[in-house]
């Protein structure tokens, strides 16, 4: 009908130019209709996390999985790219069902308190995967060798799970440049193949982990890493220097020792935190030139002389002395005057 509007009249053609746009838009949204063997393979994930089809739009033999609520396929070839669990109250564990679908680049299976169970193997047939999140589940069992041999596997989180050793080797020839494992419970050092990977934003915090930080720190690309709340020990000031790219050092609550008068602190620092530990030494007064540093905190150390004013230090902690509290004999504003 549209096609003889044209003929005839060539402003009608103007005028509904833009319903062709809608008409051939919906098409292009409607069009990939899922693989086979991908909807076979979600048919199983959804039976195996109970996904019910009365709370989740799809999940039916009879519809098309490309319009399942979690599931995105690519728009031309139909093959499902990237799966979001939501939360289910299910306790299952992770259906190994998931490496049948060769062309995820995006999984997010989160916040499911009661999915345990370690991280299955399957997921190493995921050659594809960018994105891996499995954070705030209960899953159990090692950092899985397999995950650090994916390919083109940017960003891994395994944030608040009960995951149990070492972080290993294999990281150190990993893709990976995100890697977040707070909140688990690994332990013991922290191996010299973590600060050798391409890992740039590294979370450790809330572990077991303990020793000292391995010398090969002091090469590493890291830029922010927080490793507080772990029995970690020995000097970590190898971290810092001029040339160091240094943003975010969280090192809070750990047994820590060194002389921080001793440091130069990296230009591009943004936030220190070294609360809880044994820092002494004085607080370098080059610490008023850092233009990105947003938060410092100092307190429960055995730290001495004048805080340096000025600077952001001036303009954003002279007024919140628990930044300083409980050290060996810190002194002027924002604590008392200095004797
Ligand atoms: C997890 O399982 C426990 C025991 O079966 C149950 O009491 C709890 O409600 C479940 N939690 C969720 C979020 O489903
Ligand atoms: C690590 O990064 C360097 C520099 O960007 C790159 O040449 C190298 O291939 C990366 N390594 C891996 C295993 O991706
Ligand atoms: C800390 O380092 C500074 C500067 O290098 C030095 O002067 C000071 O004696 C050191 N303090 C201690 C307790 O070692
Ligand atoms: C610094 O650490 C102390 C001790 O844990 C805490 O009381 C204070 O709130 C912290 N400051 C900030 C800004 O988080």
């Amino acid at each position: 009908m549209a096609t003889t509007m044209a003929i005839t009249s060539p402003s009608i053609l103007f005028l509904s130019l833009p319903i062709l746009l809608l008409i051939s838009t919906s098409t292009t949204f409607s069009s990939p209709v899922c693989n086979p063997s991908d909807k076979t393979a979600l048919l199983a994930i959804g039976a195996s996390l109970k996904i019910k089809a009365s709370r989740y739009r799809g999940w039916t033999p009879a519809t098309d999985c490309c319009n399942w609520v979690g599931v995105v396929c690519d728009d031309t070839t139909g093959r499902v790219t990237a799966l979001n669990v939501y939360p289910l109250h299910v306790s299952a564990t992770i259906p190994s069902a998931i490496g049948d679908l060769p062309f995820l680049t995006h999984v997010d299976i989160r916040q499911q308190s009661n999915l345990t169970g370690p991280i299955p193997p399957a997921i190493s047939r995921l050659t594809r995967l960018t994105w891996l999140r499995l954070d705030k589940n209960s899953l159990t069992g090692p950092v899985p060798t397999f995950l650090f041999r994916l390919p083109v596997l940017n960003y891994l989180d395994l944030s608040h799970n009960r995951l149990t050793g070492g972080i290993p080797p294999a990281i150190a020839s990993s893709s990976l440049n995100y890697l977040f494992l707070s909140r688990n419970s690994l332990s013991g050092p922290i191996s010299s193949y973590v600060a050798k990977s391409n890992v740039t934003t590294l979370f450790l915090d809330h572990n077991h982990f303990t020793g000292p930080l391995p010398l090969s720190f002091a090469h590493s690309v890291v830029e922010d890493l927080d490793f507080s709340s772990n029995r970690l020990t020995g000097d970590p000031s190898l971290l810092f220097g001029a040339k160091s790219p240094r943003g975010i050092v969280s090192l809070s609550r750990n047994l820590f020792e060194f002389n921080l008068s001793a440091v130069v602190l990296p230009k591009g620092l943004a936030v220190l935190n070294l609360d809880h530990n044994r820092v002494y030494g004085s607080i370098p007064p080059m610490i008023t030139k850092l233009d990105e540093l947003q938060v410092l905190n100092v307190s429960y150390n055995l730290l001495c002389g004048k805080i340096p004013p000025g600077g952001k230090l001036g303009k954003f902690f002279a007024y919140n002395p628990y930044n300083f509290f409980h050290n060996k004999c810190l002194c002027g504003p924002p604590l008392p005057a200095c004797k």
